[in-house]
């Protein structure tokens, strides 16, 4: 059963250049862009993103980051996206993701690792609702859906 998550590249995805690449390693994959803008996150917005971790000591420094500067949001489609997303991005720290993920092959740093993406269906329903409208993502088939 197809399910959707949330992905964003996050400051330092974009202002490194690496938007394109990362987009293009999902295509690759076989995902499915459902949505996708570039935005300024809010510091407001920022702060109910990441609701679940406000009493943790690194709250004030993700809000900050994630609305330093513009950033990529995406809704990806698929069967076990969310699974499938979190492996391509790799170890939440640069320097423990694995050779071969995007946080493992771009990155070394604990804070600016490139990337978010949903780690349960009810984290994606939750994100999704905070950064798209319903209308703003779209149904639609690919030609290839029946090999990939
Ligand atoms: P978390 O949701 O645990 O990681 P992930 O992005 O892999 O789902 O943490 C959210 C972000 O907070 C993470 O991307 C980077 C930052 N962070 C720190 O700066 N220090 C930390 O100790 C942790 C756990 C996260
Ligand atoms: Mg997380």
């Amino acid at each position: 059963m197809s399910e959707r998550t949330l992905i964003i590249i996050k400051p330092d995805g974009l202002q490194r250049r690496l938007a394109g690449e990362i987009i293009a390693r999902f295509e690759k994959k076989g995902l499915k862009i459902a949505a996708a803008k570039l935005m300024q996150v809010t510091p407001e917005l920022a702060k109910k993103h990441y609701a679940v971790h406000k009493d943790k000591y690194f709250f004030d420094r993700v809000v900050k980051y994630i609305s330093s500067g513009p950033v990529m949001v995406l809704v990806l489609e698929g069967e076990k996206v969310i699974e499938i997303t979190r492996k391509m991005m790799g170890a939440t720290f640069g320097y423990d993701a694995e050779a071969g993920t995007i946080r493992g092959d771009f990155g070394t740093s604990q804070t600016f690792n490139l990337i978010h993406g949903s780690d349960s269906p009810q984290s994606a329903e939750y994100e999704i609702g905070l950064y798209f409208k319903p209308d703003e993502i779209l149904d639609y088939k690919m030609p290839d859906a029946e090999w990939v």
